[in-house]
């Protein structure tokens, strides 16, 4: 019998406290030992790779990984999202492999951009959010008033489960809605420590905690998972208030693994063959070795360790030799696995964002998709020897999803695609410290891309007629290059016969 999963994420904008928080809840899992030990490890990762020192200087955080821990018999996977709006693919993709999110807002801004792009990506696939507002050890903005936000900016029922008895420096703790104890702060750093009491209010308090207990729908779990209703929790996560609770709603209320969208049939964690996607590639994790790692979400079956498993519509099968699994301390070597469980698979570059894996190649997950680019720009080499390095570097970044390449019918000049500025930094910063190769982008002749669709004839007479816009992406699939988003709707007026696509699902 294996323990139960939940594998989840965090979401929130920049600065809301989502790295605190993950220390928090790692340290109440007791994963790490000592607080401050997420952010040492993410410093010492950083010096080792020129890469990272964009993460340093732009104080985001670029890559996404896995954290595993386990805490009263429940095993918890945290997939960290990037939280910059520049990469909201690769935000995307983690978010198709997890069956819950923790949603976590600064209780003196309310709602804010990222969280509500991030949150409308959750609802395009039903997962269920548990609601963390955190820093209500500072000045915030009224408890009623946050709830009422989330409730109309995001369409969503609320439950508040807990409720902060003041707030910054009339802070006097949180109270459990349900069982009415409060847990005060206590010492010099007014951090919790363990004490919990029952509730003797003032009259205000008490007013108001009457009126939260009162004016909200009760917590309904089915409704959660249907993700038409949040439960939120009050907090404050660097004072140690509320991360064990949201351990505690996580193991309660949330989803363990779900049925995955695949074809020809959803796929079911209790399916005895193994099954898996990639949701995400990231070479050069180590710079001594050139190897790729492969993150798959396993949906079906018992995975051990050098099992063979065949990636859907190409290759022959991989034997699985060294799986990693990512506990919060160490990469260790697995031997099994479980749906829900997160695997990283050291590959050659065999392995690509969307891939489903399995051990007869029967499915195929669908629902991961390339976002048509938002800027274009050609690569133009310094050295031109180098051309050979530069298709490389260009290919291994196009299949971790860093950036999309095309490379045009008619010129030499290649093109690439991104959705967020940031990326182009990335970009050359990468190309510059891994694969020595020194480049400029130039603006290019074109302004967005679409993928392009229909009977192989039509294609074909389309791509002949518009040779000089036609392009391949790194999969070899046909790309109209437009020179704006109007001749896109333009042109696909009068090739009616042909679909131009905004996205590609792999
Ligand atoms: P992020 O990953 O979402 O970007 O946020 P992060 O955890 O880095 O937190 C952003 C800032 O907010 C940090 O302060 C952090 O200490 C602070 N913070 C997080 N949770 C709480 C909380 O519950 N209460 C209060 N008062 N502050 C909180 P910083 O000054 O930017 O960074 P640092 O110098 O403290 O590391």
């Amino acid at each position: 019998m294996t323990s139960p999963r939940r594998t989840f994420a965090i979401i929130s904008h920049p600065d809301a406290g989502k790295t605190t928080l993950t220390e928090k809840l790692l340290y109440v899992g007791g994963a790490i030992h000592l607080a401050g030990e997420v952010k040492a490890r993410g410093q010492n990762r950083r010096a080792r790779s020129d890469w990272m020192k964009i993460e340093q200087q732009r104080g985001i955080s670029v890559t996404s990984s896995v954290m595993t821990f386990e805490k009263d018999g429940v095993t918890y996977n945290l997939l960290d999202t990037p939280g910059h709006e520049d990469f909201s693919e690769d935000t995307y993709r983690t978010l198709t492999a997890v069956d819950s999110a923790v949603m976590v807002i600064d209780a003196a801004r309310g709602i804010e951009a990222q969280t509500r792009k991030l949150f409308e990506v959750c609802r395009l696939r039903s997962v269920p959010i548990i609601t963390f507002i955190n820093k209500v050890d500072r000045e915030g903005r009224s408890p009623f008033e946050l709830l009422d936000e989330i409730a109309d900016i995001l369409a969503l029922d609320v439950t508040p489960m807990n409720w902060p008895i003041g707030m910054g420096g009339e802070f006097e703790g949180i109270m459990d809605l349900k069982s009415n104890r409060i847990s005060r702060p206590d010492g010099d750093s007014r951090t919790f420590q363990g004490r919990t009491d029952e509730a003797a209010l003032s009259d205000r308090f008490a007013e108001e905690v009457e009126l939260a207990q009162g004016g909200y729908a009760d917590f309904d779990p089915e409704a959660y998972r249907h993700g038409d209703l949040t439960p939120v929790y009050f907090g404050s996560a660097l004072k140690d208030f509320g991360p064990a609770e949201l351990i505690a709603a996580l193991a309660d209320f949330a989803p363990s693994p779900r049925p995955q969208p695949a074809e020809p049939a959803p796929v079911a964690p209790e399916n005895k063959e193994v099954t898996g996607f990639v949701f995400k590639v990231q070479a050069n994790m180590d710079p001594q070795h050139r190897d790729r790692i492969a993150f798959m979400r396993l949906c079906s079956g018992t995975f051990k360790r050098g099992m063979k498993l065949t990636p859907t519509g190409h290759g022959k099968p991989i034997a699985v030799h060294s799986p990693i699994l990512f506990f919060a301390q160490d990469r260790e070597i697995a031997d099994e696995a479980f749906p829900g469980d997160i695997i990283g698979i050291p590959n050659h570059g065999t392995l690509r964002v969307g891939d489903t894996l399995s051990e007869r190649a029967e499915v195929r997950f669908t629902g991961l998709p390339n976002f048509a680019p938002e800027i274009l720009r050609r690569v133009a080499l310094k050295d031109p020897t180098k051309t050979k390095q530069l298709r490389k570097a260009l290919d291994d970044m196009a299949e971790e999803g860093v950036t999309q390449v095309f490379y045009p019918e008619i010129g030499s000049n290649w093109i690439i695609g991104v959705v967020g500025q940031l990326q182009l930094d990335v970009l050359l910063s990468r190309l510059d410290a891994e694969y020595k190769v020194a480049a400029v982008l130039e603006p290019a002749p074109f302004d967005t891309a679409r993928w392009i669709a229909g009977d192989a004839a039509d294609l074909k007479d389309f791509a002949d007629l518009n040779r000089a816009s036609m392009a391949r992406d790194r999969d070899n699939n046909p790309v109209f290059l437009a020179k704006s988003a109007w001749e896109v709707g333009y042109i696909a007026d009068r090739y009616s016969k042909v679909r131009f696509l905004a996205t590609r699902e792999r």
